[in-house]
């Protein structure tokens, strides 16, 4: 994987569009320039990541693209005044979820930069509708869509919902992150060359904000767990906290590189054994090089 797959909008460095990042739930219905569309069917096709499952996202303009075909490309009234979405499909099979999460957060922090609002929809949103928009085919699913826009400088009901403070509201370190077992917190100051990555994990979206993921570091290793929820399960024929994971995954790869550390993704094995755990699932492993 090449530094380049992380660059976004010139010299802005990654971690400071991860915090600019916030669900945009209202949107201005100012138009997108024509040259900017063209960029973001760019960065659309860009659909490589560490696991194996094929990702197809497809730019979805509300204006034009489904007339005569009774398409409505809706969202319950969560999302207002969007003029277009992202919607992705990824084909069914281990890790897929992992993917489409770090898939599609790349494409979001990209938009971003572009100065562009997103918002991670995987509940609410007519789902059919937007399948058929994109032929969703037989072996694939599409777990998630993100309205694509220029922010309302007016929030709108939803927006009121979701209040700015619990929106932004992330667990402290001492409860995702630890020194060696699970006993023992880790803080910034011992994570070292790690502080700016984790942070970056810390600050990720995740649905409902629930922030299942925990990192056990062995060394130089960085183990990641899923600490999940089976109401989700139960909702969903998909993983959805498995996206969160992608997006986590993302984020620290993003931000390691940003920091000039090298390393790599493994599936976790036996030679870097986590301690046994309430805190999960063992998703994968971060070696540093
Ligand atoms: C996988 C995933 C699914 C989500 N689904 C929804 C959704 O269906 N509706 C919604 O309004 N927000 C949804 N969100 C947005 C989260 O509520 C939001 O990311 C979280 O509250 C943190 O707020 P922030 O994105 O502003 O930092 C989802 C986020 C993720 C990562």
């Amino acid at each position: 994987m090449t530094e380049q797959l992380f660059q976004v909008n010139g010299d802005i460095p990654i971690s400071k569009v991860i915090e600019q990042r916030r669900s945009v739930r209202t949107y201005s219905g100012h138009p997108i320039a024509p040259e900017t569309k063209e960029e973001i069917r760019a960065i659309l096709e860009d659909v490589t990541g560490p696991f194996g499952g094929k990702v197809r996202c497809r730019f979805l303009e509300k204006k034009d693209a489904f007339t005569g075909e009774r398409i409505k490309l809706g969202t319950y009234g969560v999302i207002l005044g969007a003029p277009s979405f992202l919607a992705a499909a990824v084909e069914r099979g281990e890790h897929a979820m992992e993917q489409l999460g770090y898939v599609l957060e790349r494409t979001i922090l990209r938009l971003t930069a572009l100065g562009l609002g997103t918002c991670w929809l995987a509940g609410t949103f007519r789902r059919s509708a937007f399948a058929r928009a994109l032929d969703l085919r037989e072996n694939e699913i599409l777990p998630v869509v993100s309205p694509v826009g220029f922010a309302s400088r007016i929030r709108g009901p939803v927006d009121m919902l979701f209040k700015p403070t619990l929106a932004r509201r992330r667990e402290p370190w001492q409860s995702l992150f630890f020194d060696e077992d699970w006993g023992r917190p880790l803080d910034a100051t011992r994570a070292g060359s790690f502080a700016l990555p984790l942070e970056m994990v810390r600050l990720a979206p995740s649905a409902s904000n629930k922030q299942p993921w925990r990192v056990l570091k062995k060394g130089n290793s960085l183990l990641f767990f899923l600490d999940g929820s089976s109401v989700y399960r139960r909702l969903y024929e998909f993983d959805m906290q498995k996206i969160d994971m992608g997006i986590a995954m993302l984020h620290f790869e993003a931000a390691s590189r940003e920091a000039g550390l090298s390393g790599h993704w493994e599936l976790p094995s036996t030679e870097v054994s986590a301690p046994s755990s309430k805190n999960g699932e063992h998703i994968m492993t971060w070696l540093s090089e």
